[in-house]
């Protein structure tokens, strides 16, 4: 069974989108499909990016973590709010302290928003950063709109049929990413 990575990249006081990566974990795990973590970069607290990982001299360990658990994922989900028609701070500096860990690495992109529009202006800018890093980017989009309504503090989605629904078909697509980078590592 494929290890998912979820990186939960809100570190708002009073975040909403941290819902969105519980409902995944809690998604793919009891539905036998992946096994799955969430890198909570709230718990994280990194320090404002001063250079990459693998330069650092003396790295914490909670970057070494970090670094480990994306590198060891069979892929990465991340879980993004829409901040001014961008991706949060905190997301491009967990990104750029790392390189060779987001090789060939599956990676699938759900954002989040209080309007109607789901945090999809953030798609493009974050695809382009991570493709320059030469990740694997999943070609499925999975936004939400209107995030307290949808989904309770424990990630329980309001309308679970039509939420697992959707659901099934942008993890369909991590899944065959997943298993077509395997095959090409053979
Ligand atoms: C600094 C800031 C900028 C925001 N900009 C946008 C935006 O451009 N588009 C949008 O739909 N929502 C925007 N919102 C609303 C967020 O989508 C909403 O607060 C969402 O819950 C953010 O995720 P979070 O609660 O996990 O931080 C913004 C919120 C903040 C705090």
């Amino acid at each position: 069974m494929p290890h998912i990575a979820i990186i939960s990249a809100s570190i708002r006081i009073g975040r909403n989108s941290h819902r969105v990566a519980l409902y995944f974990k809690n998604y793919l795990e009891s539905g036998n499909l992946a096994t799955a973590e969430i890198l909570d970069l709230m718990e994280y607290k990194f320090p404002l990016f001063d250079e990459r990982l693998q330069f650092q001299k003396d790295p914490s360990t909670g970057m070494l973590d970090f670094a480990e658990k994306i590198k060891s994922s069979d892929a990465v989900l991340i879980v993004t709010p829409e901040y001014n028609g961008g991706y949060p701070a905190s997301l491009k500096n967990a990104i750029d302290f790392l390189y060779v860990e987001w090789y060939h690495k599956p990676v699938a992109v759900a954002t989040v928003s209080d309007g109607v529009f789901g945090g999809t202006q953030v798609i493009t800018a974050l695809q382009f950063t991570l493709w320059k890093m030469k990740a694997l980017m999943v070609p499925a989009m999975f936004p939400v709109p209107k995030v307290k309504d949808a989904f309770n503090e424990n990630g329980d989605p309001t309308d679970k049929m039509a939420t697992d629904k959707r659901a099934l078909i942008f993890v369909n697509e991590l899944l065959f990413c997943i298993e077509a980078n395997s095959k090409m590592a053979e």
